[in-house]
C-alpha cells in the first residue's frame, strides 16, 4: 500500500495546473449510456475513480477507450451494445458514484441492477432519493440481495421535489428524465458546477433542458440522444486544496486552469482569513506571507462553503491566531482528519457537528493515516507546513481524486515522495513559472 513521505517547511513557488473535475467526469461518463453513439470527453483527470468507472461501464458491454500518451486526458465511450445492465457490488463498494449508472441504464435499456453502495467513512450515504425519483418516473423498483433492481418499459415524465439537495441524485434523475416520455420538473435540485456541466453535455447530446444552473430543472423527454464531444470543467476542489497549501507554506503559488467563479465561497472566506489572493479569469495566485486570522465556516450545498473543502480548511484554521468554529452540515461523520491533525499538534475539540479549532499551533511531522479522499488532502497540507517528516498511509484514498499529486507539489518545491509503488512514475511536464 503506497505511502507519501513529506518533509515540511518548504515554501511553494511556481505554477500548478489544475486537472479536470472528477465529480464532473463521473456523471459525464455515465451519460454515454444514454446513446448508442460515441461520446468523447476531454480534460478527464487521471485518477483511480475514472478507472473504476471505465471498468464498470466495460463490464456492461460498453467500449471505453481511455487516452494514452498525448491524449492522456481524453476518453471515448461507445455504449452501442449493452449486454449486462448491472453495477456489481465489487465495483460499487469501491466507488459510491457508481450509482450514477442507475438512471441512465433504466432509461436506455428498460432495466438496471445496481448494488446498494453501503456506507463509507464519511457517512451512511443512502440513495433513497434516487430511488424515490425513479419510482416517480414510473420505474418498478425491487430490492434483493443488496441490489436495487429498476425496470420500466419507458419512463414517464413526472414532477419531482427533492426532500434534500443531492448532487448525484439530481444527476441520476436528470439523465433518466432526458429519455422519459413527456415533461419532467425537478425542484430543489443541486446547483453544483458539476451538475451544470452534465446538463450542458446532455444538451449537446440532444436533450431538452431548461433552468440549467438553477434549483428547478425542466426536461422535455426525447426518443433518442446522439453522441457529442465535451470538455470537462476544471476541478474546483483540487484548485481549492492547492490554494490553501499555498496560503500556509509562505510561498507564491499560481493555480492555473481553474474557474474562480466556482470558488466564490472559499475565496471570500480566505480573504476574511487575511490570505493574499490575485484572481483572474482562469488563475488564482496565492501569496503565503500574511498572518492568518480565524474565521468560522458552515458547510452547505453550492454556492455555500463546500463540504469537500472542510477538511482542508480545518488545517488552515490550525494556523490562524485565534479560534475558528467548523460546522459540517452535509455529512454526519466527516471529522476523521481532526484526530490525525491533533496528533500533529493541532488543538481541535469535536462537539457533534462542530469542531472548535484553536490556533495558531505549530505542527510537527508524524505517521498519520488517510481515511477518505478529502481528509487525506488535509493531511498533505498539514505535512507541508509541519516541522519534520510526515508519513501518510493509505494513499489510495488520495489517488481517487488527485492526479499525480506528488509530481504537482514537487514541481513547486515540496519535499514529497511516494514509497511502496512498484514503478516510480516520471514527473509529468507541468508548467512552472
Ligand atoms: C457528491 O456526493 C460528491 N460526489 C461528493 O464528493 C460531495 O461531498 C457531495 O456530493 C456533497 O457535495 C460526487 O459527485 C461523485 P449528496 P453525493 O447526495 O451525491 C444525503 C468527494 O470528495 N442523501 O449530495 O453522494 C447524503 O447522505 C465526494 O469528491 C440522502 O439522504 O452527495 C448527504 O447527507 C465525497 N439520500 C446529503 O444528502 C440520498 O438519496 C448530500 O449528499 C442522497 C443523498
Amino acid at each position: 500500500m503506497d505511502k507519501l513521505v513529506i518533509r515540511g517547511g518548504n515554501p511553494l513557488l511556481g505554477t500548478i495546473r489544475v486537472s479536470g473535475a472528477k465529480n464532473a467526469a463521473l456523471p459525464a461518463m455515465a451519460a454515454a449510456l444514454l446513446t448508442e453513439e460515441p461520446v468523447i470527453l476531454e480534460n478527464i483527470p487521471q485518477v483511480r475513480d475514472i478507472i473504476t468507472e471505465r471498468n464498470l461501464l466495460a463490464a456492461m458491454g460498453a467500449e471505453v477507450e481511455l487516452g494514452y500518451g498525448r491524449a492522456q486526458h481524453r476518453t471515448t465511450l461507445c455504449c452501442r451494445h449493452l449486454v449486462n445492465p448491472e453495477a456489481s457490488y465489487e465495483l460499487v463498494k469501491t466507488m459510491r458514484a457508481s450509482t450514477l449508472v442507475l438512471g441512465p441504464l433504466v432509461a436506455r435499456t428498460g432495466e438496471a441492477r445496481v448494488s446498494l453502495p453501503g456506507g463509507c467513512a464519511i457517512g451512511a450515504r443512502p440513495i433513497d432519493l434516487h430511488i424515490k425519483g425513479l419510482e416517480k418516473l414510473g420505474a418498478e423498483i425491487t430490492q434483493e440481495h443488496g441490489y436495487i433492481k429498476a425496470q420500466a418499459k419507458r419512463l414517464k415524465g413526472a414532477h419531482i421535489v427533492f426532500e434534500k439537495i443531492t448532487v448525484t441524485g439530481t444527476e441520476d434523475l436528470l439523465m433518466a428524465a432526458t429519455l422519459a416520455d413527456g415533461d419532467t420538473v425537478m425542484e430543489n435540485c443541486a446547483r453544483e458546477p458539476e451538475v451544470t456541466d452534465l446538463a450542458n453535455l446532455l444538451v449537446k447530446m440532444g436533450a431538452r433542458i431548461d433552468g440549467i444552473g438553477t434549483s428547478t430543472l425542466k426536461i422535455h423527454g426525447v426518443e433518442k440522444l446522439h453522441g457529442a464531444k465535451h470538455r470537462i470543467i476544471p476541478d474546483r476542489i483540487e484548485a481549492g486544496t492547492f490554494i490553501i497549501a499555498g496560503a500556509l507554506t509562505g510561498g507564491d503559488l499560481m493555480i492555473q486552469g481553474c474557474d474562480p467563479s466556482h470558488l466564490g465561497a472559499l475565496l471570500s472566506k480566505l480573504e476574511e482569513n487575511g490570505v493574499k489572493l490575485r484572481v483572474n479569469s482562469d488563475t488564482v495566485r496565492v501569496m503565503g506571507d500574511s498572518q492568518l486570522k480565524p474565521s468560522d465556516i458552515t458547510t452547505e450545498e453550492y454556492p455555500g462553503f463546500p463540504t469537500d473543502m472542510q477538511a482542508q480548511y480545518m488545517t488552515l484554521a490550525t494556523q490562524c491566531e485565534g479560534t475558528s468554529v467548523v460546522v459540517e452540515n452535509i455529512f454526519e461523520n466527516r471529522f476523521m482528519h481532526a484526530q490525525e491533525l491533533v496528533r500533529m499538534g493541532a488543538n481541535i475539540k469535536i462537539e457533534g457537528r462542530r469542531a472548535i479549532v484553536r490556533g495558531r499551533t505549530p505542527l510537527s511531522g508524524a505517521a498519520v493515516q488517510a481515511s477518505d479522499l478529502r481528509a487525506s488532502a488535509s493531511l498533505v497540507i498539514a505535512a507541508l507546513v509541519a516541522e519534520g517528516e510526515t508519513i501518510i498511509d493509505r494513499v489510495y484514498h488520495i489517488d481517487r481524486g488527485y492526479e499525480h499529486i506528488e509530481e504537482k507539489l514537487r514541481n513547486v518545491g515540496a519535499e514529497i515522495k511516494r514509497i511502496g509503488e512498484l514503478f516510480p512514475r516520471k514527473a509529468s511536464p507541468v508548467a512552472v513559472s
